[in-house]
């Protein structure tokens, strides 16, 4: 693994006891709807076999069992601390939690029926690689579907800059107990490919159908795609 990896899984084993808090606080509690959209649009396809990537306390994975009472679904994430807290959250236990590392996905080709996270690309050192990896692991036919945040754009963008550059690491201090990992929060958000360029990014991995739906001001995005059947 990277070391860019590394201090991200560092990162994420430190907060995962405070996480599922700080991101209903940031969000003014609008994530798990964000969560349920990715898990409709992964449905869509009504198919056997889930992976919800970057699970951490498994969110967009539960969403999934609810719609699918009798699917198979894989919540993977490399963080042991996030994984630890999903196994212990009530209805969890018909999810499989398992390690992994979305650069180097433990699992066959064409797998999956659909592939979900949330989260995931902005924290990664090699988006190509984990573009690529999870076009391997689904199904012909098979969809996509990703809750993802974005830099803000528009006329509005640089008072959200502003804005998040104060609020996310006052509240990381004062709930999250942990207020660099909260500023590297907004310094990747800030950093991340505008949603024109990671288009590009799903279409060169291979992907079709490309859609993303803003939320939110734009600060976050559902993107959905499928691989050709
Ligand atoms: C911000 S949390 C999101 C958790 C969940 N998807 C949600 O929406 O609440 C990001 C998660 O991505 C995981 N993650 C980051 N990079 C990863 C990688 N390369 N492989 C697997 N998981 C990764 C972290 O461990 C963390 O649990």
């Amino acid at each position: 693994m990277r070391n860019e990896d590394s201090s991200v899984q560092a990162t994420f084993n430190n907060i995962a006891r405070r996480y599922d808090l700080m991101n209903r606080l940031m969000t003014l509690d609008s994530h798990k709807n964000w969560c349920r959209d990715v898990a409709q649009f992964a449905s869509s396809r009504s198919g056997s076999s889930y992976l919800d990537l970057a699970t951490g306390t498994g969110v967009i994975a539960r969403a999934v069992r609810e719609l699918n009472p009798s699917a198979a679904i894989i919540g993977a994430d490399f963080s042991e601390s996030m994984l630890e807290m999903a196994r212990h959250i009530a209805g969890n236990s018909s999810i499989d939690w398992q390690y992994a590392d979305a650069h180097e996905l433990p699992f066959a080709d064409g797998e999956f029926d659909a592939v979900t996270h949330g989260y995931l690309l902005r924290n990664v050192s090699d988006l190509d690689r984990v573009l690529a990896e999870q076009f391997r692991v689904l199904k012909p036919g098979g969809v996509l579907a990703a809750l993802e945040t974005s830099p803000p754009a528009g006329l509005l963008g640089p008072f959200i800059r502003v804005g998040m550059r104060v609020v996310v690491p006052t509240l990381g201090t004062l709930i999250g107990r942990d207020r660099d990992a909260y500023k590297y929060l907004v310094s990747s958000t800030l950093g991340f490919l505008s949603p024109e360029a990671l288009r590009l990014r799903f279409h060169q991995a291979g992907f079709v159908d490309v859609q993303v739906k803003p939320k939110f001001m734009g600060t976050n995005m559902i993107w959905t795609a499928s691989k050709p059947g």
